[in-house]
């Protein structure tokens, strides 16, 4: 079959199973796709294009003759298999934290940095959700008239955290009006009804970790070291 042999790491996630969904509603030319997630899921059935395919564990064996390699399942996890994807000669997209900023590693955004892809050495590493919408709006008033100073509010809702904090919206949501008592889990404090000014954890400097994802990743990807950068981010409970 023609077209590119696919792997999806994290299949089962919520960013997965947008891949999946996205994959098939572009027609991308796959000649097959392979859905990988950690062995609590091994076994598992998905539909692909109205097709069930069995979930298999990801192990260093899993990109053998992968053309391209989709990865979202943490940082952690990018961090060992990517680079194996790599050597095994996929080219990894990784959608975790885990080498945005590493300087051989391109951080991209189609709309605005295209051209950077091409100097990857195996690895393309995709933005934080919030750092992709600005520098797309963004980016287009920049090369008119260059930006000094950017900022930013966001109001991130918990699907952004995965499909556990999705769940624990829901329950929590549930006792809160049956008059229960909630106990976090996901979130530090109470997500249901609450507003959580906080969205992983504080660094020495005050911001939190998603601020200056914000702050660093935008100055990498407009190639723009001095513009002036201050974020707030906020989880809301939808
Ligand atoms: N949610 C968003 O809007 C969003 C946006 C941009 C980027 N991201 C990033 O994308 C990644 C996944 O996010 P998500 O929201 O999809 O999380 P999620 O719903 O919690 O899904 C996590 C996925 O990772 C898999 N996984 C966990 N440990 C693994 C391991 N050791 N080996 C292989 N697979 C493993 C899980 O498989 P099991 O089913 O086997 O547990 C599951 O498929 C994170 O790095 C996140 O920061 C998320």
């Amino acid at each position: 079959m023609k077209g590119y042999k696919l792997a999806i790491v994290g299949a089962t996630g919520l960013v997965g199973q947008e891949f999946i969904k996205i994959l098939g509603q572009r027609n991308f030319p796959a000649a097959s796709i392979l859905l990988l997630a950690s062995d609590r899921s091994a076994g598992k059935k998905l539909f692909v294009t109205h097709r069930e395919v069995e979930v298999k564990e990801t192990t260093t064996e899993s990109f053998k003759g992968i053309d391209i390699a989709l990865f979202s399942a943490g940082t952690e996890t990018s961090r060992y298999f990517s680079p194996i994807a790599a050597q095994s000669g996929a080219v990894v997209v990784d959608n975790s934290s885990a080498f945005r900023m590493v300087s051989t590693v391109p951080l991209v955004v189609p709309e605005v940095n295209p051209e950077d892809i091409k100097w990857h050495n195996g690895i393309i590493a995709n933005p934080n959700c919030s750092t992709i919408q600005m520098v797309v709006a963004l980016y287009p008033l920049h090369r008119v008239n260059p930006i000094k100073r950017i900022i930013v509010d966001t109001y991130q809702a918990v699907s952004g955290t995965g499909s556990a904090a999705v769940d624990e919206l829901t329950t929590q949501a549930k006792q809160v009006i049956e008059g229960q008592t909630t106990i976090p889990h996901v979130y530090p404090h109470q997500i249901s009804f609450n507003l959580l000014p906080e969205i992983d954890v504080f660094l020495d400097n005050g911001y939190t970790k998603e601020e200056w994802k914000l702050v660093e990743e935008t100055k990498k990807i407009m190639h723009d070291e001095d513009i002036a950068i201050s974020a707030t981010c906020v989880r809301v409970p939808v």
